[in-house]
């Protein structure tokens, strides 16, 4: 049987549209170098594609907990209890197990109060839209994840509350402190990452914590990528530049270190209550499946006893990794952490190292554009605690091998080819 859509003669607008739009996908796809949305056949860093072992270094399982006994088993035990779906939003749909996981954040991470969503980017949108209006300029670091500029934009088109929306350049205190100066609304309300997750340096947050506190500006921190990586228990970047008790708002993510997927926005009682309480994105989507939610509390069970330990561990094996690959001559851009983009600066080689390591059994996806700019082109290369040392000799010399078979070490031009090859 024909689908409905090839049974008409005349394409619409929008099947045109797509059409004309992947363009550049198609020809990826033809020439086999589309790198995305590879199928994974297991769970874990060491999973399978097309029933062949691979190990992913581009996973952000950082502590390596996500496919930890534990954490499936109390999955397990949650969805006798609750199944897989609570069948609404928070509103009608909060258990004695999101409240409980509240409560545990709160603590752990030393504030008031905290709400937990059902992914990050929620988190991030709620913050943004229930707390802006015509009185408020959002302040956004240029490198701001899609969250953060989503989150803004949205605000912007809410009628009758339209924010002003201003950038500062990445990790600048002076930008930052240029535009705090200038703002044309009262409220400020600036929003900035801990790690920035595709190029792996970090906030300097006592700068911007100052700056904030001059200017009474209220900071919000995502630290999706520092919570559980960075600061001796890893309550992260705060914690690690010893600002903990000066930020204002803390977001985090639990699809990284926390082994599950949610997001916690945490903060001052009433503040938290007010995005509780008028988030349209929190209000108005499904409350977060009981069997994460008990997976993310034991891997914080887990967090709070070893905490410490585990840290330690990632940072011996970022250490290792980055030394190596610094050896070896690779550029890592700005990056100081766990998070060590390899760039090529280069599309084709980027791809092409790609899929050579993954013929090998090593994942790394590249970062092309529009990830990033012409110029910008890396492979995404994350260490966690879960690499085994054979992991990262391995996939070191796999880079040394074809790092310089597509003249990625000596950055020479891999020639004319015929077109771009993606
Ligand atoms: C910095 C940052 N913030 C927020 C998010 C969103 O988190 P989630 O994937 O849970 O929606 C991500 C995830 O990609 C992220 O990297």
């Amino acid at each position: 049987m024909m689908s409905m859509n090839a049974d008409r003669a005349k394409k619409s607008w929008i099947e045109e549209k797509a059409y004309a739009e992947l363009a550049r996908i198609r020809k990826a796809k033809e020439k086999q170098v589309y790198p995305l949305f590879r199928e994974f056949e297991k769970g874990g860093l060491h999973t399978q594609i097309d029933g062949k072992p691979i190990v992913n270094f581009s996973s952000n399982d950082y502590l390596g907990l996500t496919n930890h006994p534990r954490l499936k088993e109390a999955a397990k035990k949650a969805v006798d209890k609750y199944a897989c779906g609570l069948s609404s939003s928070r509103v009608q749909a909060t258990t004695t197990e999101h409240v409980e996981l509240e409560r545990r954040l709160a603590k752990f991470f030393g504030y008031e109060s905290c709400l937990v969503t059902t992914t990050g980017y929620q988190a991030m949108v709620s913050l943004i839209v229930s707390s802006s209006d015509k009185d408020t300029t959002l302040v956004l670091d240029s490198y701001s994840h899609a969250c953060i500029l989503d989150g803004s934009f949205m605000a912007c088109g809410v009628p009758g509350r339209q924010p002003e929306m201003r950038f500062f350049n990445h990790n600048s205190p002076k930008s930052l402190e240029r535009i705090l100066k200038t703002r044309e609304r009262k409220n400020a309300l600036v929003l900035v990452e801990g790690v920035y997750s595709l190029d792996g340096d970090i906030a300097p947050l006592p700068e911007f914590v100052e700056i904030c506190e001059r200017y009474d500006a209220v900071l919000v921190v995502d630290d999706a990528h520092g919570s559980g990586t960075l600061g001796k228990h890893g309550r992260g970047l705060a914690e690690e530049q010893g600002v903990e008790d000066r930020i204002p708002i803390l977001m985090t993510a639990f699809s990284k270190s926390f082994g599950g997927i949610g997001g916690a926005l945490l903060g001052q009682a009433d503040v938290i209550e007010m995005i509780k309480n008028s988030a349209r994105s929190f209000l108005f989507s499904a409350s977060s499946p009981i069997p994460v939610i008990a997976a993310v509390t034991t891997a914080l069970d887990i967090i709070e006893d070893e905490g410490p330990a585990l840290v330690q561990e990632l940072h011996q094996k970022r250490d290792y990794f980055r030394g190596k690959l610094l050896e070896a001559g690779f550029d890592l851009g700005k990056s100081t952490t766990h998070i060590m983009p390899v760039y090529t600066r280069d599309e084709r080689k980027a791809l092409f190292m790609h899929i050579a390591m993954l013929e090998c059994g090593v994942l790394m996806v590249p970062i092309i554009y529009p990830g990033a700019k012409h110029g910008e082109e890396r492979l995404r290369v994350n260490i966690t605690r879960g690499h085994t040392q054979e992991d990262m000799d391995t996939a070191l010399e796999l880079l040394k091998s074809y790092g310089e078979a597509f003249f990625v070490l000596s950055g020479e031009d891999l020639g004319p080819m015929d077109d771009d090859a993606f």
